[in-house]
């Protein structure tokens, strides 16, 4: 089977077999690339228009009791800052996220201890109280069924929980071995189950990972059906054991979102910080390639250079407002709008 072949039967079919992806992410030339890209953004445009969403994305903590090896927040390292917003900060940002726009906030942070089920539950409560028009998304990792369960109760619509690598034994490799693969997959199944509007993703290029890894994570994928998926090069943080790996590729990111577009026409796709953070224009590369998401940074600003994941994070030194009107002007220069919206998906 030709490389063109294979685009044209994801690009029709929404579907491909796991040899196929590996060749095809072997053997795509540059020609094959942009026939892809084409395709996936003209999918995105079909679902999506010309509309971008935007997500206001809140770091409440960069306390983590997990050990992730990639992860500059990891527990094991002393020169991490430490903070945490308390609950009238994150909600006066959610306030100034609101007069600029954002409908749906994402509250993101390390496993902090701190945030209890009740703290938690508290703080969606007078988000949903203040904002009932606006959309919760929380990311505050493995928090197991009977939270997540209580979470759902008190208002939050959606959870971010990145499956990082869907084969056990390269995520044995990235990550301590208290943390599986199977554990953190078993936990998605269950936000899906009950009832978040649920996304996964997964690094490209983190230390360990094959051609075979990404076919897998795209079929995961698959499996599980998201509602929405994160991906992003892996970018060493200087203070981890994998400070000397190389970073993730800007091309290969910018195939799986193609790749990740036309298997999943619906999918809310970001164009990730990540993204954006190795090279200039790269968040306008990942929209041109099918993704349809964009998240901003709504955190405090003196605390942001402290959500430190991976080194040279961009955004670390602007006001909210400067990010969205930055970005804004990003979308439009490419010919596409941000847009006041929930935006859920259909
Ligand atoms: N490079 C790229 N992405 C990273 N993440 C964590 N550390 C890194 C890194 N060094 C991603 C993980 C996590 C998300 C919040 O950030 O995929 O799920
Ligand atoms: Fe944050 Fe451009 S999006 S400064």
């Amino acid at each position: 089977m030709k490389v063109s072949e294979i685009i044209e039967k994801l690009n029709t079919t929404h579907t491909a077999a796991r040899g196929e992806l590996i060749f095809l992410l072997e053997n795509i030339t540059d020609d094959e690339r942009e026939m892809l890209r084409k395709a996936a953004q003209r999918t995105a445009r079909e679902v999506f228009g010309k509309k971008i969403y935007i997500r206001g994305l809140i770091e409440i903590s960069s306390v983590c009791k997990n050990d992730c090896l990639y992860c500059g927040l990891r527990r094991s390292n002393q020169n991490a800052v430490r903070y945490r917003l308390s609950a009238e900060q994150i909600l006066s940002s959610c306030d100034l996220g609101y007069l600029l726009g954002f409908r749906t906030f994402v509250l993101q942070g390390g496993e902090d201890g701190f945030f209890t089920d009740g703290v938690m539950c508290g703080i969606v409560r007078e988000i949903k109280r203040r904002y009932p028009d606006c959309a919760i998304t929380l990311s505050l990792g493995e928090r197991g069924e009977e939270s997540f369960k209580k979470l759902r109760e008190a208002g939050a619509d959606r959870y971010l929980l990145r499956h990082e690598t869907a084969d056990p034994a390269h995520y044995a490799k990235l990550h301590p071995a208290n943390l599986t693969a199977q554990e953190r997959q078993r936990q998605l199944f269950a936000l899906k189950e009950i009832g978040f509007q649920t996304g996964a993703g997964f690094m490209v290029g983190s230390p360990y990972q094959t051609v075979e890894n990404l076919a897998d994570d795209l079929l995961f994928i698959e499996r599980l059906r998201p509602q929405m998926c994160g991906i992003g090069p892996f970018i060493p943080h200087k203070d981890t054991e994998f400070r000397d790996k190389p970073q993730g590729s800007l091309e290969l990111t910018l195939t799986l979102l193609s790749v990740l577009r036309l298997m999943n026409p619906h999918i809310l796709l970001p164009a990730t910080t990540a993204l954006g953070t190795i090279h200039p224009k790269g968040r306008e590369m990942g929209i041109l390639h099918g993704a349809n998401v964009v998240m901003p940074n709504l955190s405090p600003k003196e605390h942001r250079k402290d959500y430190s994941l991976y080194d040279n994070k961009i955004c670390t030194g602007d006001e909210a407002a400067e990010c969205i009107r930055c970005l804004a002007a990003r979308m439009r220069s490419i010919g596409y709008e941000i847009v006041t919206d929930r935006g859920d998906y259909k």
